[in-house]
């Protein structure tokens, strides 16, 4: 088993990764003093670990319609008729709707409880479970309740990976050319577990500078200003990698239209993309005055909008002074 670490001072834990090591690894980090283990996932998922103190399974609905309030609340309602205590512990086990709901419900439940993430999916692994950000959604926009609430260790197993459905490993791969972009060294040349290895650590670095999202975090949501807004203008038709994949392109087309970069940059963007088999062509049955108008909901648009781009000085947070520039590059994209 390989290990990550994320340090952040007494909130430092481990990421653990590993092939077949889900048990081992799940009952290696749970602490002396815990009771019962509350396990939250969702019943496709069909992974349950055998953990050696009490516990007891909490599923949660399929889909992002479940990432709600209301589903937290549930969650917490079970865990307390259950007795789970604020000394017991909580493992999600699924991707990345499972680790930010039961995350969130773990950062309010007796005003917090420890949780371990064991991420299912390639997203998960790269991305959702690493970081501590939990939400859930509002109808006015995705994961705007939320937290950071950071777990007390991470497990992926690659062998869970194993019946991914091949919808989710582009989704995956969505965030994976993210860090492409964020500075990740010679990823395409990484086998599977590579790959994820580098990308924890690159996040596990970027987490670490800057855990609560003040300043350069906000790179991390390179691609999503717009793969958002596309999640959610047809409710969530489009997965968020597949959007996410749309949104790197994008992005990238404003850079050039700002001058930031220069077109063989854009080239390289697509190279990307299409190595990983991620579509990149904006769909033209978006209404394109609505996407702008979603973006003024984005969490980084606390001044106007603002959009992760490349540049000179690689990736970082542009304030959008003329809108207009956002219309021009989805006609690019056409
Ligand atoms: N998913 C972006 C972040 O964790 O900051």
């Amino acid at each position: 088993m390989n290990q990550i670490q994320v340090d952040l001072g007494e909130r430092t834990y481990p990421v653990l990764i590993g092939t077949e090591c889900l048990e081992e690894a799940l009952n290696s980090l749970l602490p002396d003093r815990v009771q019962k283990v509350a396990l939250v996932t969702q019943s496709n998922i069909g992974i349950i670990p055998s953990i050696n103190v009490e516990h007891e399974i909490f599923h949660i609905d399929n889909g992002e319609r479940a990432k709600t309030l209301k589903t937290v609340e549930d969650l917490c309602s079970r865990w307390a008729q259950w007795g789970l205590t604020r000394t017991d512990v909580v493992v999600a086990i699924g991707g990345g709707l499972v680790t930010d709901v039961a995350g969130f419900a773990a950062a309010v439940y007796h005003r917090g409880v420890d949780v371990i993430h064991a991420p299912t999916t390639l997203l998960g692994m790269v991305d959702a479970a690493i970081g501590g950000k939990t939400a859930v959604n509002l109808s006015e926009g995705k994961n705007l309740v939320g937290s950071f609430w950071q777990p007390v260790g991470v497990v992926c197993d690659i062998s869970t990976l194993s019946s991914l459905p091949e919808r989710e490993w582009r989704c995956g791969y969505g965030e994976v050319a993210k860090y492409h972009f964020l500075g990740a060294q010679d990823l395409d040349q990484q086998d599977l577990a590579g790959k994820i290895m580098k990308c924890i650590q690159l996040k596990a670095e970027i987490v670490r500078e800057d855990e609560r999202e003040t300043g350069r975090r906000a790179i991390l949501n390179y691609g999503h200003t717009l793969a958002h807004a596309l999640e959610m203008e047809k409710d969530f038709s489009l997965a968020h990698g597949e959007a996410v994949a749309i949104g790197i392109r994008y992005a990238a087309e404003i850079a050039k239209i700002l001058g930031r970069i220069d077109q063989k940059r854009v080239d390289e963007h697509e190279t990307v993309l299409e190595y990983y088999g991620l579509s990149y062509k904006l769909p033209s049955s978006y209404d394109w005055a609505q996407l702008v108008s979603l973006f003024q909901r984005d969490k980084k648009a606390v001044d106007g909008i603002s959009f992760v781009l490349d540049g000179p000085e690689g990736i970082e947070v542009v304030k959008i002074e003329d809108q207009e520039i956002l219309i021009q590059a989805m006609e690019a994209l056409q």
